[in-house]
């Protein structure tokens, strides 16, 4: 593979999750290094091309400023970021000053996912559908809203809240406390100074994810998430339990509606606000009886939507040269080809996910089968022997590749029975809609 663009490359990936370690797994089929800072026990260990940084040292400025020094002087020559609050903090930044090529967009067009009235304001000017809405930062307004109206709404807080900012209640009573909670108790911090009430959608959720280099954008195949931690879809929401992609009730007619409707006017939109968008586009999407609908936009790789994806990829297809190709204004020349087949990654978590859990339990990897891989999300290499720790609420993805759905989920619950430690838990269903079985 030494001809391809990205070869001669050292890549820096930002995060600790399984996005991350599938991004740097992907990476590093072709370029010459991968760093991941800080990475976890599965970025540590196991290719010889990738590794992980070590943390900043204290009194050694922001972690941002580090991270785009310590790069400089690694000769990293691209800088790929997974979480969102990094990249709505303008990581970018930092990294265009070092001179480094760095994939997600500025600050300005990150402001899509950083702020929800700013994300809301934009669909209603490009004409973009979604649910309908209205913005509060006053709580007696926002009740009174709430007591005229006869649906069922959805409370989402302004700013990040690290992924909790969203609240379905099922009540109008169970709304007002929400609103109270959100913008009286600041229970959500300066995140919730101001909410966005709008209408809950009815229909079938699914995530696409977008490259674009400002102008042209291409698509991932769609994917479906299972947010809630309880099979059937109960239960508290999670970061995400598991992706199969593509999603196949989903048509070539509906796709090219959401191309057209949603992603096309999106690009166009930022472009004309002078935010042009270079990156990745995550944009939630509910297939409501009325046509496609935006629930939510996203700056950055969705999690666990990448695992699924990375699997997808084909193995001529250089990602590295793909990501910069979208810092260059190039994306229409490079190579972005995805196998035919079907991806599924199961996550697997620790007991009490996503409410209080306990970490440090002693985790056994046993060889998995074929075709998969198990990647780490909250995992830690213990400093004194060396062994596999739990570190977190999300611990593995387990992502295979088939080329029938129903052979790609077979295989990720085959890879899931070579994890173990003490209490974890996963969903028995991921696929259940796709495959359908409901
Ligand atoms: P988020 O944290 O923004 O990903 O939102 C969490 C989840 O809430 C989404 O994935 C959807 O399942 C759900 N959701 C958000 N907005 C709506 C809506 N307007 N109607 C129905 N479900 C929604
Ligand atoms: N899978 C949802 C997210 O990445 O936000």
């Amino acid at each position: 593979m030494s001809g391809l663009p990205g070869s001669n490359l050292v890549v820096l990936v930002v995060g600790k999750g399984a996005r991350e370690h599938a991004l740097a797994w992907k990476l590093s089929q072709i370029v010459k290094h991968v760093f991941v800072y800080p990475g976890n026990g599965g970025t540590q260990k196991g290719v010889a091309n990738v590794s992980n940084l070590t943390e900043r040292p204290v009194n050694q400025g922001s972690d941002y400023e580090y991270i785009a020094r310590t790069a400089k002087a690694l000769n990293v020559g691209l800088a790929v970021i997974g979480p969102d609050d990094a990249v709505v903090d303008g990581i970018e930044e930092h990294f265009r000053h070092a001179a480094i090529p760095c994939f997600p967009p500025s600050k300005a067009a990150a402001e899509l996912e950083g702020s929800k009235v700013f994300a809301k304001t934009f669909m209603d000017k490009h004409n973009i559908p979604t649910a309908a809405h209205r913005s509060f930062s006053d709580v007696e307004a926002a009740i009174a809203y709430v007591e005229s109206v006869n649906h069922r709404i959805v409370i989402k807080a302004d700013g990040l809240a690290a992924g909790k900012g969203v609240v379905l209640p099922e009540t109008t009573t169970e709304a007002l406390a929400e609103l109270r909670g959100i913008l009286q108790d600041e229970k959500f911090g300066a995140a919730g100074s101001s909410v966005v009430i709008e209408e809950y959608m009815e229909g079938d959720e699914i995530s696409l994810l977008t490259f674009s280099d400002g102008t042209t954008f291409r698509s991932l195949p769609s994917g479906q998430d299972h947010k809630r931690i309880g099979e059937g879809n109960t239960g508290p929401n999670t970061g995400g339990m598991g992706v199969y992609s593509p999603v196949p009730f989903v048509t070539r007619s509906a796709l090219d509606q959401i191309d057209r409707e949603i992603i096309e006017p999106t690009f166009a939109g930022l472009r004309a606000e002078g935010r042009p968008f270079v990156g990745l586009l995550f944009t939630g999407i509910m297939i409501t009886p009325v046509g496609p609908k935006v629930i939510e936009y996203n700056v950055r790789f969705g999690d666990p939507e990448t695992q699924s994806s990375m699997m997808l990829l084909s193995d001529d297809t250089d990602l590295a040269a793909v990501l910069l190709s979208c810092t260059t204004g190039t994306l229409d020349q490079v190579r972005l080809d995805v196998r035919p087949g079907f991806a599924c990654n199961v996550v697997v978590a620790s007991g009490g996910y996503p409410g209080p859990y306990t970490i440090g339990k002693e985790i056994v990897l046993k060889p998995s089968p074929a075709g998969v891989m198990v990647f780490h999300a909250g995992t830690k290499r213990d400093e004194s022997d060396g062994g596999l720790r739990t570190a977190g609420g999300r611990v593995f993805s387990v992502a295979a590749f088939g080329t029938t759905l129903r052979e790609a989920v077979d295989k990720a619950y085959q890879g899931v029975q070579s994890v173990h430690f003490d209490g974890m838990i996963f969903r028995k269903d991921i696929a259940a809609q796709g495959l359908g079985n409901i």
